[in-house]
């Protein structure tokens, strides 16, 4: 049995046997090509209880261009963020931090070169799943700043899902010009559009101004361009691209290929093997494939800040007692 298929099968697993009971944060990396030993399931992110369905950006929409200075400079609302439970730097130790620590802790290891065999454009961290709704934009966001928060890494979040773009609206910021414009604007450059912001590690990257053709320009010779461009330019920060999933559109497949790491999310309970199967087959150039199982229930609905601690092991109960194939 491939790699791929025994984390599939222990997905699978997770999700018939505890995931509707038990907190999990188990990590590992899930799948690797150079790692054989999947021994331990997906890392897991609970279903943040506080958090609402995505809510419109703040009312003052600002205007596409605002004053020079202030221009490249947004400032989030942290509190706000951390109650639709999301990390944030200025919160105390959070069940979402504690899960995110665990999970960038692989993908770091890669970026910093610490791994066994050396992760070509490590940095390059791709967050995608088969289907939409599935938590990439949660999952890319949390990364993105939880990776911020680390002293040494400078991180540019790039929101790549340029049909349904959501990070800004997340982050409570309205719209901006951003990647498409990049691409299909003379005019526009890269360093036109990042964005500094207020988490002093990161930088955002936004979908930018709707275009009918967005999901095909992705996989375009304009984006490949861009995509050197950002990996010669920024080689020395970790790039996390919010992407489209791979079972809806192709482009993702191709933007995959210049990933060196990618984050599949697999939504608990509801997405089938079939799917995370078929994904994984479509991303199977990527040396690193980890898996993250989002949206776990917790066994009370208040166990936000529950008292499990900080002893993550590996192999928590299921595949040991559970029939595997009921
Ligand atoms: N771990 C989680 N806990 C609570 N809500 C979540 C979690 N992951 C995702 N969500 C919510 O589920 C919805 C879909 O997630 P989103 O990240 O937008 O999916 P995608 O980007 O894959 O389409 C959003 O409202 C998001 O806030
Ligand atoms: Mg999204």
């Amino acid at each position: 049995m491939s790699i791929i298929e025994k984390a599939v099968e222990r997905l699978e697993q997770l999700q018939k046997a505890g995931a509707a009971a038990e907190p999990q944060t188990e990590v590992q990396d899930a799948v690797t090509a150079q790692a054989a030993a999947a021994d331990v399931p997906p890392p897991a992110v609970a279903a943040a209880p506080s958090v609402e369905t995505q809510k419109p950006a703040s009312p003052s929409p600002a205007p596409m261009s605002t004053p020079a200075n202030s221009d490249r400079y947004v400032e989030i609302d942290l509190d706000r963020l951390n109650s639709l439970g999301i990390v944030t730097p200025n919160a105390p130790r959070s069940l979402i931090g504690d899960e995110y620590r665990i999970i960038k802790r692989p993908l770091l290891r890669n970026v910093q070169g610490k791994s066994a065999a050396e992760v070509k454009n490590a940095n390059l961290i791709m967050v995608t799943s088969s289907l939409p709704g599935e938590g990439k934009s949660f999952s890319s966001i949390n990364l993105a700043i939880s990776m911020a928060m680390e002293l040494d890494h400078t991180v540019l979040l790039i929101d790549a899902d340029v049909s349904r773009p959501s990070v800004l609206n997340v982050l409570g910021l309205p719209p901006r010009k951003g990647l498409m414009d990049v691409m299909t604007s003379k005019d526009v450059e890269l360093g036109d559009v990042l964005l500094r912001t207020n988490i002093e590690k990161l930088s955002l990257l936004p979908a930018g101004t709707p275009h009918p053709r967005a999901t095909e320009l992705l996989a375009s010779d304009a984006m490949n361009n861009l995509l050197a461009e950002l990996a010669e330019r920024y080689s020395d920060r970790i790039i996390v691209f919010d992407s489209p999933p791979l079972l809806v559109t192709t482009e993702s497949r191709v933007l995959a290929t210049h990933m060196g790491q990618i984050v599949m999310v697999v939504e608990a309970n509801k997405t089938t093997r079939a799917a995370v199967k078929q994904a994984l087959a479509t991303i199977d150039s990527c040396p690193v494939r980890l898996m993250l199982l989002n949206k776990t229930q917790h066994a009370s609905s208040d166990s936000y800040g529950y008292g499990y601690g900080y002893g993550y092991g590996y192999g928590y109960g299921y595949g040991h007692g559970s029939k595997e194939n009921t």
